[in-house]
C-alpha cells in the first residue's frame, strides 16, 4: 500500500462504523473578482473544519498560479483530466494534505469539467461510484470571474460563500456575480465572507452596501453575514512559504478568523436537500 493510500485510510479511520455519516455539504468559494482571498480561504477553512473532526474534500477548480496544491506545498502527479480519460481511479488523483483534507487537483481541463461527452459523465459517475467518498463537506475553490464554468459550480453548490474585500471593485464584482447568479438562473441564497479588512466594522460596512444593493435592485435575494477575516501580513506569509496559514501561524488574527468562519459555517442551518458527491457531479454536469 502506498503512503498516500494510508494516510487516506487513516484519515477516514477515525468514524466509528455504526454512526452513520452526516450529509454531505458541499460549498463554492467564490467572488467575482480575483485576487481577495478565495483560495486562502479555501485551504484554510478546510483544515478548521477538518480539526474539527469534519472529513474535507476541495475541488480544486481553478488553475491559477497559487492555487490550492501551491498553497499546501503539495505536488499532485494527476489531474481530474486523467478520470476524465480513463487512464486513473479518483483514489489515485485525489491526494491528501495536512489534517487529511482530501484535495482534487485542478486541470486545465476544468472549464471543460460542464461540456463532457455522455461517455466521459459515464465515467465520472462510476469513478463517484467506486471511490466512495466519506467526506462531510466539499469545499470548492472557483476562479474569479463570471464564466460558465463559475456559475455551473456556484449552482451545483448547496452553499455559496462569496468573497468580498473593502475595495470598491470587489464589492461591484461580488455584487455582479450575485445579480447574474439570480437573475439568470434563480439562485436566491448567499453567505458573505468579508476578507483583508481592518476589524469587524469595516466588514459589516461591506456586508451593508452590499446586502443594500441587493435589497434595492435584487428583491428575492437572500444574502447572510457568515464573518470576516482581518487583513493580516502572515496571510502572505504563509504563501510564500507554502505552509497553511492555520498551521503555520495558528495564533494569528487571520487564522482566528477563519476558526470562527468554520464555526459559524456549521452553525448555519444545512440546505434543505441532502446532499451527496455523485448527486453534486451530475448537477454540475448536467448544466451546459
Ligand atoms: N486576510 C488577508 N490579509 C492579508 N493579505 C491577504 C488576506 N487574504 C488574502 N491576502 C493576500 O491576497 C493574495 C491573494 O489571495 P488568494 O490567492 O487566496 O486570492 P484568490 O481570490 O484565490 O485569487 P485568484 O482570483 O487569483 O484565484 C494572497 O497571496 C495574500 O497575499
Ligand atoms: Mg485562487
Amino acid at each position: 500500500m502506498d503512503q498516500a493510500q494510508s494516510l487516506r485510510e487513516m484519515a477516514f479511520a477515525k468514524r466509528p462504523r455504526n454512526v452513520p455519516a452526516p450529509p454531505l455539504r458541499t460549498v463554492a468559494v467564490t467572488s467575482g473578482k480575483g485576487g481577495v482571498g478565495k483560495t486562502s480561504l479555501s485551504v484554510n477553512l478546510a483544515l478548521a473544519l477538518a480539526k474539527k473532526g469534519r472529513k474535507v474534500l476541495i475541488i480544486d477548480a481553478d488553475l491559477g498560479l497559487a492555487n490550492v496544491d501551491v498553497l499546501l506545498g503539495l505536488n499532485p502527479a494527476h489531474t481530474i483530466n486523467d478520470v476524465i480519460a480513463g487512464r486513473k481511479p479518483l483514489s489515485e488523483v485525489i491526494i491528501t494534505g495536512p489534517e487529511g483534507i482530501q484535495i482534487l487537483p485542478a486541470a486545465s481541463g476544468v472549464t471543460q469539467l460542464t461540456s463532457l461527452s455522455q461517455e466521459e459523465k459515464l465515467i465520472i459517475m462510476q469513478e463517484l461510484e467506486d471511490y466512495q467518498t466519506q467526506a462531510d463537506v466539499v469545499i470548492i475553490d472557483t476562479a474569479a470571474g463570471i464564466s460558465d464554468t463559475v456559475l455551473y459550480f456556484n449552482l451545483a453548490a448547496q452553499d455559496r460563500l462569496v468573497v468580498a474585500t473593502d475595495e470598491p471593485t470587489s464589492l461591484t464584482d461580488a455584487y455582479a456575480l450575485i445579480k447574474v447568479l439570480f437573475t439568470q438562473h434563480q439562485e436566491r441564497s448567499f453567505k458573505l465572507v468579508v476578507n483583508n479588512v481592518a476589524d469587524e466594522a469595516a466588514a459589516k460596512a461591506v456586508y451593508r452596501k452590499l446586502a443594500m444593493a441587493a435589497d434595492h435592485f435584487l428583491g428575492g435575494v437572500s444574502l447572510d453575514y457568515l464573518g470576516f477575516v482581518p487583513r493580516d501580513p502572515v496571510v502572505s506569509r504563509a504563501v510564500i512559504m507554502q505552509k497553511p496559514l492555520l498551521l503555520a501561524f495558528p495564533s494569528s488574527a487571520a487564522a482566528k478568523g477563519i476558526e470562527s468562519l468554520a464555526q459559524a459555517l456549521l452553525k448555519a442551518p444545512a440546505p434543505a436537500e441532502a446532499g451527496n458527491i455523485k448527486f453534486f457531479w451530475r448537477r454540475l454536469m448536467d448544466m451546459a
